[in-house]
């Protein structure tokens, strides 16, 4: 019997620069795999099986899961292209905390589709998968941005282009870079986080984050990254959100006094994440973050790289 395995990461929002254009995949350097997996295996009628660290936290019935919804928009996408289909299981590894800003929904939006995709042969290519990706993604947040499932997806540092094809572009990376990531443990939503921003930004705002998205996508090109990440710095999003994250403020200060080169909010929060210049300082950084920023027993931390790849599928 076929089975397919989808595993994908999870990922940082926003990069603190790019708000809804920019993203970033993780991966913990210890070989953790932090973020969603799916399996699928053919069956006399569809059915979704929960489990993981965070299954129960999903709505209980499979229904208003959105694998499940995936799976559906999947079978209308195949049909309406005149394609068979049969009926598949799926399980869903729910190892991503909700509300958590690392992507989750993301990460079992892109390992459904990924995995579907190529249980049935690949039917569809990345671009028109990531379209999918998004408009998932969009019905759970209320608006669609791709800041997510693209580095999800497609592994790296992804700067979503606006248009249909190519929705999006890959960064080039460094490997100087670490990232100590601590989610808090609470949950805050995406539609929430959103609500409390304003609905314009003044002058002096959009210049600044146009500078710095400019500035940063050319100093990765040209290899200056102290340059680049002068930049990280989030003018649209963190002054309101961090009202939402009890201990932000402290957790920054401490990542400056340790020389971290940035610091900045996860996607909508809680999750925040330091970018360092060595191991030892994320480590460091890492520890001072789940003995002082965790509010319960649900949060961790990790020290993570960016890798190259996102979704990884492997059969058997
Ligand atoms: N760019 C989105 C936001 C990411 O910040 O609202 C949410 O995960």
């Amino acid at each position: 019997m076929k089975v397919i395995r989808a595993y994908a990461p999870a990922s940082i929002g926003n990069v603190s620069l790019g708000f809804d254009v920019l993203g970033a995949a993780l991966a913990p350097v210890d070989g953790t795999r932090l973020g969603d997996e799916v399996e699928i295996a053919s069956a006399e009628q569809f059915s979704l099986e929960t489990v993981g660290a965070f299954a129960h936290k999903l709505p209980g019935d499979a229904d208003s899961n959105i694998v499940t919804k995936c799976y559906y928009y999947f079978c209308e996408k195949m049909k309406s292209e005149g394609r068979q289909l049969s009926p598949v299981a799926i399980t869903l590894h729910k190892n991503l905390p909700i509300g958590s800003g690392l992507g989750s929904s993301a990460s079992s939006i892109v390992a459904a589709f990924a995995g579907l995709n190529a249980y049935f042969d690949s039917p569809f290519d990345d671009n028109t998968l990531l379209t999918m990706m998004g408009e998932l993604e969009g019905q759970i947040s209320g608006s669609i941005h791709y800041d997510n499932v693209a580095p999800c997806f497609l592994g790296g540092m992804t700067l979503m282009t606006g248009a249909t094809s190519p929705v999006t572009l890959s960064l080039p990376l460094n490997d100087e870079w670490y990232y100590a990531i601590c989610y808090s443990g609470i949950s805050v939503s995406t539609a929430a986080a959103r609500d409390i921003l304003p609905k314009q930004v003044d002058m002096s705002t959009a210049l600044t984050f146009g500078r710095q998205l400019g500035v940063f996508v050319h100093a990765l090109h040209a290899g200056e990254f102290s340059l680049a990440a002068s930049v990280m710095k989030d003018v649209i999003a963190e002054p309101y959100r961090k009202s939402l994250l009890p201990g932000f403020d402290e957790a920054r200060a401490y990542s400056d006094s340790e020389g971290a080169l940035a610091f900045g909010i996860s996607g909508s929060g809680p999750t925040v994440f330091a970018v360092c210049n060595s191991k030892a300082q994320a480590e460091k950084i890492a520890d001072y973050l789940s003995s002082n920023y965790i509010q319960n027993e649900d949060g961790f931390s990790h020290v993570c790289q960016v890798p190259k790849l996102g979704t990884l599928i492997t059969s058997e």
